[in-house]
């Protein structure tokens, strides 16, 4: 993309934050995101909740509040009409939750359905939080349990699982709440961990933020099976982010296993949010998460001076 620089634009393209942030008037900035996938779930309703409150969160990954959305949905010719309402049902319901309105969309066909939004939300200015604002000496919280990737064929085959409802119910929920809570107390840097998996999104944090980060792996919220299922079910994801990012990781020797690595660099779909906040707040930050319902939410590690390696695991 050729560089573009406007100085209505605030974050755009170059850096790799969660959205584009553009100047809307003296005290408020315009959020604008797009996220899209085809169905990961074969309840059409369901998938629509999901790919919802996965397009919804770069809003909240912000520190923003959600304004309006456009559908983007591509299906072929033969999909019955009842998948496609049930779809647009499931995303119409989290929109509402989110306080947003549905304005209208796009519609084209194709060879496979495709779904998802594009999402306005505004904040105050001072209310904006990006990737770049963490310090050395913080803590970092996540939100939600890791493994929604290494589930998703699990979750097709075996719905009634209690697990299985347990990664629907975490991918369908809004991060709103997290986001409202957070903005309680002095937080650094936010993103939501989704394609690039944990360790990709906090390479986004570390390079922007100039830090280190250490994350302790026994900490790390998962599903009751993503460590057992993490070697039947790889992906190419996976895999990708391993080759995009892993030169950035240094993980300690004695738990350097395949099924760590998988776990590490799973993308997510509608992941938590990421946190960091001062060592002092984190604590009573997590206790009132907690308190509100987000009980997957952890401590997983803290930043540093920037060394070699932006991520260390141990
Ligand atoms: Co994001
Ligand atoms: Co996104």
């Amino acid at each position: 993309m050729p560089k573009q620089v406007d100085s209505r634009l605030v974050l755009g393209f170059e850096s790799s934050d969660d959205a584009a942030v553009i100047e809307l008037d003296e005290h408020r900035y315009l959020i604008n995101t797009v996220d899209f996938f085809t169905p990961i779930y074969n309840d059409p309703y369901v998938f629509g909740q999901i790919a919802s409150a996965n397009a919804l969160s770069d809003i909240y990954a912000m520190g923003g509040t959600v304004l309006n959305c456009l559908n983007i949905l591509s299906f072929p010719s033969e999909v019955d009409e009842k998948v496609i309402s049930e779809i647009l049902r499931g995303a119409y319901d989290k929109v509402i939750e989110a306080n947003g309105v549905i304005a209208g969309g796009h519609t084209i066909s194709t060879d496979h359905i495709i779904y998802g939004l594009s999402v306005n939300g505004f904040v105050e200015k001072s209310k904006l939080k990006t990737n770049s604002g963490a310090f050395p000496n913080q803590k970092l919280i996540l939100t939600k349990k890791l493994g929604t990737g290494i589930y998703a064929k699990e979750i097709n085959l075996n719905k009634d699982a209690s697990d299985c409802q347990e990664v629907i119910t975490s991918m369908i929920t809004l991060n709103k709440k997290a986001s409202e809570i957070m903005h309680k107390y002095r937080v650094s840097a936010v993103t939501d961990v989704t394609g690039f998996g944990l360790i990709g999104h906090l390479c986004e944090i570390a390079q922007a933020s100039n830090v280190s980060i250490t994350v302790y792996m026994d900490t790390l919220p998962l599903f009751d099976r993503t460590r057992e299922l993490a070697l039947i079910y790889p992906n190419g994801g996976m895999k990708r982010n391993f080759s995009h990012f892993g030169k950035h990781v240094q993980i300690d020797e004695r738990i350097n296993t395949q099924a760590n690595i998988n776990i590490l660099f799973d993308p997510q779909t509608s992941g938590g949010l990421l946190i960091v906040i001062d060592n002092n707040d984190a604590e009573e930050l997590l206790n009132e998460l907690h308190n509100e319902g987000i009980n997957a939410a952890r401590i997983i590690g803290e930043t540093d001076i920037l060394t070699d390696k932006f991520i260390k695991v141990k």
